[in-house]
Order: structure tokens, then sequence, then C-alpha cells
């Protein structure tokens, strides 16, 4: 006999009013007034509130309902009625409950819990209302941003996770053994795809990426995901305009598709609205003397933190570009300013309201000689990144890409307080369970 009842999801009782259909779903809530029973349903797609009334019932199924424990699983049969005054503008009237379990001692309960103790209960925490827009928010993220590439003739093409080096320094790499050699865990597909821009063009990429930061704030995890597109023949500037469209893109997007799940998680919509091209854009020279101006002590030269970074955000209602940081304190692969060598033409871009930097891009340098000195300079073995001085050395041209941080973007799309939510199972500094 087939297992699969069901034969309407809840997302999809809209097609089926005036008929009766059956749910697979669990209980999330339970409410008794006299003679009626509502019951607040789930099955993934969607909540509904279904209705069971004694008088019209046959007594097991009045007891059926009686026994039902918060995520108890059902196939739950009722007749499909409108109802503008419930969330979901649709009930159900109860016929028929099929159990599949009694659920005993349901650990996450309707009470307030401490973070701690939801991390632990990940796997079920993720079932709650707030979790699940979280998530669907995600996905539909994830779909507009392949949708943007994909539309303009980026090629999707996957770098590797183990990998024999470092990207982005040497400090913050995890070490595993591959047979005899070292390993490292990818910190940025970034250099893979500078060879791949060379062989396809406008290429990206989507996949995990991993630092060993011993960072514990709000927005760093251990694991999280980068989109990386790399451009061949295209130069700072249009890079920022890529950026700028991509970010409004996605974002108008979420505004489209996802509104009940925003307004589950009491998202204020009127500033997602704003975020359209262009971007505002400041130099660091700019951004430091404005951070001087306003009473921080901050010498020309050093990196931003993530309070410097959210005073310069505070002053826009859009993501800001920071360009041209100095040589310094940046990456060996970025390009210097032809104009001004102690600065290279990079941008990292700020989200508003506090959520800090979520891409991280640059022009890279193109020019062989230039890219051997950089290799000297930060201590890297030229025989370890012998494939990639090759890019140099067999027609090179001027190239950019970036990286967009997911994780970060969800947060502020979601404005969620920690990135922790943003990621079905967070590794954080001192967390890898579940
Ligand atoms: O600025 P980052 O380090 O840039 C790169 O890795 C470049 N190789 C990307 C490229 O040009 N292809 O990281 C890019 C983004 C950051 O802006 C941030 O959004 C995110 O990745 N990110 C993190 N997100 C969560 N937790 C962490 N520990 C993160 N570190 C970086």
């Amino acid at each position: 006999m087939s297992e699969t009842k069901t034969t309407s999801t809840i997302h999809e009782v809209k097609n089926h009013v005036g008929q009766s259909v059956t749910i697979g779903c669990w209980l999330n809530n339970k409410r008794k007034s006299g003679k009626i029973q509502f019951l607040q349903l789930r099955d993934g797609t969607g909540f509904i509130q279904a209705v069971v009334v004694k008088s019209e019932v046959p007594e097991e199924v009045w007891e059926s309902a009686t026994k039902l424990t918060q995520e108890s699983s059902m196939y739950i049969t009722g007749s499909v009625r409108e109802e503008p005054r419930s969330k979901s503008g649709f009930e159900l009237t109860v016929e028929h409950v099929e159990i599949i379990q009694i659920t005993q001692d349901y650990p996450i309960t309707p009470k307030e819990h401490g973070v701690d103790f939801l991390m632990d209960h990940r796997h079920l925490w993720l079932r709650a209302p707030r979790q699940r827009a979280v998530l669907v928010i995600r996905a539909e993220i994830i779909r507009a941003i392949q949708q943007f590439f994909d539309d303009r003739g980026f090629q999707l093409v996957d770098p590797p996770i183990l990998t024999p080096s470092s990207c982005e320094g040497t400090t913050n790499l995890f070490h595993t053994k591959y047979f005899d050699e070292d390993a490292y865990l990818t910190q940025s597909g970034q250099l893979y795809m500078e060879a791949a821009a060379m062989a396809l063009g406008k290429v990206y990429s989507f996949g995990p990426t991993f630092r060993a930061e011993k960072s514990k704030t709000r927005r760093h995890l251990i694991e999280f995901w980068m989109i990386e597109p790399e451009m061949a023949f295209v130069d700072h500037e249009e890079s920022l305009r890529v950026q700028e469209q991509f970010i409004s893109h996605v974002v108008q997007t979420v505004l489209n598709k996802c509104r009940a799940e925003l307004e589950t998680l009491g998202r204020d919509i009127s500033k997602l609205e704003k975020i359209q091209a262009p971007f505002p854009r400041i130099t660091y020279d700019e951004a430091v003397e404005f951070l001087q101006a306003a009473g921080h002590e901050f010498p020309w030269g050093e990196d931003f933190g993530a309070p410097h970074e959210t005073a310069i955000a505070e002053k826009y209602e859009k993501p800001v570009f920071i360009t041209h940081y100095p040589t310094g304190i940046k990456a060996f692969y970025m390009k210097p300013d032809p104009n001004r060598p102690e600065v290279v033409l990079c941008a990292d871009m700020i989200a508003p309201e506090g959520y800090g930097e979520i891409i991280g891009g640059s022009q890279r340098i193109d020019d062989p000689q230039l890219m051997e000195e950089r290799f000297k300079e930060h201590e890297l073995s030229s025989e370890a990144y012998q494939w990639y001085m090759d890019l140099r050395k067999y027609g090179t041209v001027p190239h950019s890409g970036f990286g967009l941080g997911l994780e970060r973007t969800v947060a502020w799309i979601c404005g969620l307080e920690h990135v922790r939510e943003t990621i079905p199972f967070p590794r954080l500094l001192y967390r890898l369970y579940p």
C-alpha cells in the first residue's frame, strides 16, 4: 500500500477551496474552547488552523484530536474554507485524523529558551516559524543569486575544497593531512576562479569556505558560504557596477517573493525597498577623515573594525562601497592604483543597519613581474603558486572579482541579530554540535 496519502500541501490549499484534502503535518500548537479544538498545523510549506467541532465529527476523531501533543505527526483530512481572519487566509474543518506518532515531552515549548539550549536543539529548533522563514529566505536569496549570474552569461564553476595553499593569509587556515601531504580547507575559491575566468570569460562559484578565526562575534562563522564571481577584461569600476546591480536584484527578488516570511520576522520592509542601485562610494581616505572628525582615534593605514564600519554605514540608507584601501593591509593579489600605488583597486561593500561587510572584491594584479614581487613580500613560495603565475604568463588580461558572504547577507535582509540563525547548522568558535 502506498504511504503517500497527502493530496495537498498547506501552501496549495488555496487551490482546493470547498474540497476535502489530506495533509501530512505536525501539530505546532493547540487551543481548546469548550466543544471546539483549534489545531495549529505545519507541514513545512506553511501553517494553517484546523478546527475540530465535537458535534460534527465521529467520537474517535474528537478523541484523536484530544490526544495530539506538540510536534505529534499525522495525516489530517478536512474541507478547505476561506477565512479572512486567519493569517494564511484559509482554515480546515476537520473530518478525520490519522495519527502517525504522539510525541512525548518535546523539548522546545512555547516558553522562552536560552540561545545555548536552542543551539543544542538546532535540529528541532529549525521547525519554529521564525527559523523556517529564515531558511525559506536563504533559499530564495540563493535562487536570486544564481539567476542574476546565469542571466548575464556567467558560467557556474566549482573550485576545490581541499587546497595545497592559502588565498586570504595563512593565519586562519584549517589544516588537514592529504595522505602524506599537508592540505587546507579552502578560505576562498578566488585563485581557482581566476584560472576559470581565463578559460570561460565570466564565471561564478557558490560553495562553502572555512576560516579558523578565533572570533566570537555576531558576524563570524567558521564555515560559511561564498559566492565568488570573476570576470576577464573587467576593471574595478565595472566590477562595482555589477556588485550594486547584483545586490539590488537580490533584495528586490526577496521583497517580491518572500513577503510573508519577512513579516513573520518583523522585518522593516521600507528599509529594504530603498536598496536600489547606484550605491554611494567613499574612499578609504574619506572614511578615515570622517572617523577622525567623529572623534575616533584612527591612524591612516589600519583596517576598520566592526564599530568603525557601523559608524560609516550609519550615514547611508543603502550599502556603501569603501574603496582604495592601503596596499599594506590588503591581500597579495590586489592591483595597486596606477596613479597611487600605496592604495589598491579594491572595495568592501558595507551593508546598512550595522550588518558590516558583505562583499570584498578587487581588480587583480595582471603584471607577472609585480606578482613575483608580491609573492616575495608576502613570503609565499612561488613554487606553490606556480600555476597561479602561469595565468599572468600566458595571455594575461585585466580582470576583477569579488566574494559575497551569504550568511551576512541573509542576516541583513532578514534583520537578524546574529549570523548563527542564517545557516541550518552553524559552525561557531565553540560549537560543532549538532
Ligand atoms: O573579504 P573576504 O575575505 O574576501 C575574499 O575571500 C576574496 N577572496 C573574495 C573574492 O574576491 N573572490 O571575504 C568575502 C566575504 C566578506 O565580505 C564577508 O561577507 C564574508 O565573505 N566573510 C564571512 N562571513 C561569515 N563569517 C566569516 N568568518 C567571514 N569571513 C568573511
